[in-house]
């Protein structure tokens, strides 16, 4: 069996940061999103996978190389435009042959990881199988319609939902998805859906079956759940100190703090990780923040909060909460007459002043 991670898209709804960088690379308690879908992969015993890419692929590259680093070995398909999930499927026909396989979307985190799902296809051998998570809101989701134990409708954002059933981002399927996708035409919003595909198997009479999660899933691609996901993360680690802490700093609960960074008459209060060779001085860090590698935090406050590689916060005075900052961003005070707040925005940013 085979997998098949999607790390391509536009991701729109977490910009400016994929305006030059790929999502799916923005860490998750300081590890990117995407290899949380790779472990998960292998953990499920899928080692030969296929990692569909776009205009971000160099980077993705880079990080993730040729898999052996978590013990898989991946494959990059390029897609050309994201016309859609079930578009990437086509996009990987050669890659998957006739294999069965998994698609999980390279920007979803499931913390149960997906071991028993495969497990369960495997066992069941239906020609699909969708993960599916009760949620408050299905009206924000692709919803599932079940019928004698089997998914009979698939309906996206659906108005009036007939269920609270939710697919999250994971599926199996075996080869005749490839036929289902190269039959159905674009939606209104131009893309080949994996809906769509999955609804065409259905209406042809094959089986697809669900498999409802219990644990807690999250697909990260907006501001509001990556931070959701960090916490979850973040709670879910044990305290670990490989950098330095001067005797006037104190760490309370949870903390990681990774090799070479420096924490200097700060306070850092867990659940929180503080990436290699940062320094955090003269500063507090609150719960549920991770900070990335090559930072300066200083005589700052910063909490609840994801700030990325080389990024610098030196002498704010307020607080810093609910914030995802990009990389090698600098937010500092500025000297500068007439007092003024100054900005240099990126296009799509978003800054909250009170
Ligand atoms: P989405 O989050 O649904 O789409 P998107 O990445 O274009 O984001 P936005 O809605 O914010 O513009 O995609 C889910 C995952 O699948 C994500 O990791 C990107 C990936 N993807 C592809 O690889 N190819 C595609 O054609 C599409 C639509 C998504």
């Amino acid at each position: 069996m085979k997998g098949l991670l999607l790390s391509g898209g536009r991701g729109t709804r977490l910009r400016p940061i994929t305006h030059t960088s790929a999502k799916q690379l923005v860490p998750v308690a300081n590890k990117p999103v995407l290899f949380y879908g790779i472990e998960a992969l292998r953990d499920a015993g899928i080692t030969d996978i296929g990692i569909i890419v776009g205009d971000t692929q160099e980077e993705i590259r880079r990080a993730c190389g040729d898999g052996a680093r978590f013990g898989v070995k991946l494959t990059y398909i390029h897609q050309a435009e994201p016309l859609g999930l079930a578009h990437a499927v086509l996009t990987a026909r050669e890659y998957l042959a006739d294999s069965d396989f998994v698609m999980y979307l390279g920007d979803n985190l499931i913390i149960s990881g997906i071991k028993e799902l495969v497990h369960k296809y495997q066992t069941e051998k239906s020609n699909a199988m969708v993960l599916l998570a009760r949620v408050p809101n299905p009206n924000q989701f692709g919803v599932a319609e079940l019928k004698d134990g089997k998914v009979f409708r698939l309906v996206e954002k659906p108005k009036e939902p007939k269920s609270d059933l939710a697919l999250v981002g994971v599926y199996m399927f075996d080869k005749l998805v490839m036929k289902a996708a190269s039959s159905i035409q674009p939606s209104a919003r131009g893309e080949l859906e994996i809906t769509d595909a999955i609804q065409w198997l259905v209406d042809q009479g094959h089986r697809v079956n669900p498999h409802i999660v219990t644990g807690w899933w999250k697909d990260t691609g907006k501001l509001e759940d990556m931070l959701e996901a960090n916490r979850m993360i973040l709670a879910t680690m044990e305290r670990r100190i490989a950098g330095s802490v001067d005797a006037a700093s104190c760490l309370e609960d949870k903390v990681v703090i990774e090799e070479g960074a420096q924490i200097v008459n700060s306070t850092i209060r867990g659940p929180a990780i503080i990436g290699r060779n940062t320094r955090i001085e003269n500063s507090y860090v609150g719960p549920f923040t991770s900070i990335y590698y090559n930072c300066l935090v200083r005589s700052s406050e910063i909490e609840h909060s994801i700030l990325l590689e080389e990024s610098k916060v030196l002498d704010i005075r307020r607080r810093i909460e609910d914030s995802l900052i990009g990389k090698n961003v600098t937010i500092s005070r500025s000297p500068a007459r007439p007092k003024a707040l100054r900005f240099m925005l990126g296009d799509n940013s978003s800054v909250g002043v009170s």
